[in-house]
């Protein structure tokens, strides 16, 4: 069971007027952050820490969320996360988060990171990752989450592939269910 916030936390609370639950476009919370990568976010070889990466996607999804969410939200789930290519001390990184798909009270944002050599100008895929992330309450129990207005093809077709990706863990879970239960029932 969550935890209740510590009144000293300022997240604020949700918003409650008669506009909380209307649609919302991908463009009013997608966000774009930067970081030049120092010594201290790098091992000795000069390579970028993953979790320095990692922090970056969680601040730039948990950005996109609070604005979609008008309210506080929490992490549930780093759904997949690949790092294609390293960064190294000096590069520029930037980080592109998007909401892909709302529910009820979770939402999927999508995160794009890519790193650019400033001396060439050269740019690159990083890593993207897929977080889901929960809406809320002053209690820390879920909320609902206004509705996304999806308009343009790519923002449908990653609306569509965050569908699948929310079926395939629900079909997953309840094939570990079904196998846990077999199992007890057996033993
Ligand atoms: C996220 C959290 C609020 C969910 O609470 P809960 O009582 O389990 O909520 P529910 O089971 O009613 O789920 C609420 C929604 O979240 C989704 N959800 C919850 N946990 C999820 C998970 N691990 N993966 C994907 N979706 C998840 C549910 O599918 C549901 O979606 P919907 O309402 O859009 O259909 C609670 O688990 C929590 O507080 N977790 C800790 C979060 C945190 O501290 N994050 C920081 C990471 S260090």
């Amino acid at each position: 069971m969550a935890e209740h916030h510590p009144e000293s936390i300022p997240i604020g609370n949700p918003a409650t007027d008669d506009s909380a639950l209307s649609p919302l476009t991908v463009e009013h919370s997608a966000a774009t952050m930067s970081q030049l990568i120092l010594p201290s976010d790098a091992n000795p070889m000069g390579n970028v820490h993953g979790g320095t990466v990692l922090k970056l996607i969680d601040t730039a999804a948990g950005v996109v969320a609070w604005r979609h969410a008008r309210g506080p939200i929490v992490t549930a789930r780093l759904d997949e996360m690949s790092f294609l290519q390293p960064v190294f001390i000096g590069n520029l990184v930037t980080v592109k988060a998007s909401v892909n798909a709302v529910w009820r009270a979770s939402m999927e944002v999508g995160v794009r990171v890519e790193a650019e050599d400033l001396n060439s100008g050269n740019v690159w895929h990083v890593a993207s990752a897929y977080l889901i992330l929960v809406g809320i309450d002053r209690e820390s129990r879920p909320r609902p989450l206004p509705p996304l207005s999806a308009r343009t093809a790519v923002e449908q077709r990653r609306q569509r592939e965050a569908q699948e990706r929310r079926d395939l863990r629900d079909a997953r879970r309840a094939a570990l269910e079904q196998r846990a239960q077999a199992g007890s029932a057996n033993r």
